[in-house]
């Protein structure tokens, strides 16, 4: 191995620890927070969750392995084929994108966070460049396209802290195809989630099955399901008519 290898690996190798450092810090200040239901808190889940910002909110979402299992949930549920016109509503940096455009050709994303709508683009240049993606900065609850314009639609790991999430599944609802899929990843409303969730769970809204069928509904969903398939995760789904 030359010189100049061993020294980008060992690079590479700091880079990866002091990251991982990085995210234990955040933990730990994250549960101190969690004390208070301050201002500091409040800025906190922002910057890591709600509106990820700054430069350890774009380490957190570079990589959001912790989402991968919910991002599998999610394409199992859609059933994506190449035709599907997809998007991804709160998308973060990019990482359930990324697995859509490995099926479909054409493909958007929305975030609030212009940090995140960044991420995406540098996560995916090249499904930039070839205008396969569009990413837009926007809020969930009025989404920046036209009515009946995409096959499927996905919303994961942010329902919780979405105010009014019926009016998420209304504009998902409006801007699919008659025939249209929608599926949603978040948070299990059980016990043990309390703990795994820390210092974020104080800001998170969880929901019944019941209560998030009820909400997939009001949208004017059909054939909706509503469930919590390993007591951690909770799926919704619906089609357009
Ligand atoms: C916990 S992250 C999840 C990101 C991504 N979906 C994933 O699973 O990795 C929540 C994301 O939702 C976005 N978000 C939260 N509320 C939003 C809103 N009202 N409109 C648009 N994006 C929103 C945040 O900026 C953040 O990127």
């Amino acid at each position: 191995m030359s010189t100049s290898n061993l020294t980008i690996q060992t690079g590479e190798g700091v880079m990866k620890v002091f990251k991982w450092i990085t995210v234990g810090a955040l933990i730990v200040l994250g549960a101190a927070v969690l004390l208070y239901e301050s201002k500091w808190h409040r800025r906190f889940v922002d910057a890591t969750a709600r509106k990820p910002s700054g430069w350890a909110g774009r380490q957190l979402y570079r990589d959001p392995k912790p989402h991968y299992k919910s991002f599998q949930l999610v394409m199992d549920k859609l059933g994506l084929t190449a035709n599907d016109k997809f998007l991804d509503i709160c998308c973060g940096g990019g990482g359930l994108l990324e697995r859509a455009l490995q099926t479909v050709s054409q493909a958007a994303g929305l975030d609030h966070s212009q940090d995140m709508v960044a991420l995406t683009e540098e996560n995916t240049a090249q499904a930039v460049a070839e205008g396969r993606l569009e990413v837009r900065q926007g809020d969930a609850g009025a989404l920046p396209w036209s009515d009946a314009t995409f096959d499927a639609v996905a919303n994961a790991n942010a329902l919780f802290f979405i105010p009014e999430p019926v009016q998420l599944f209304r504009e998902a609802h409006r801007v699919l195809k008659p025939g249209g899929r929608f599926a949603m990843i978040t948070a299990a409303k059980s016990n043990h989630i309390g703990l795994f969730f820390g210092p974020w769970r104080s800001s998170m809204t969880l929901y019944a099955d019941d209560e998030l069928a009820d909400m997939l509904y009001q949208a004017g969903f059909t054939r909706i399901e509503a469930y919590s398939p390993d007591g951690m995760h909770q799926i919704g789904y619906g089609v357009k008519k």
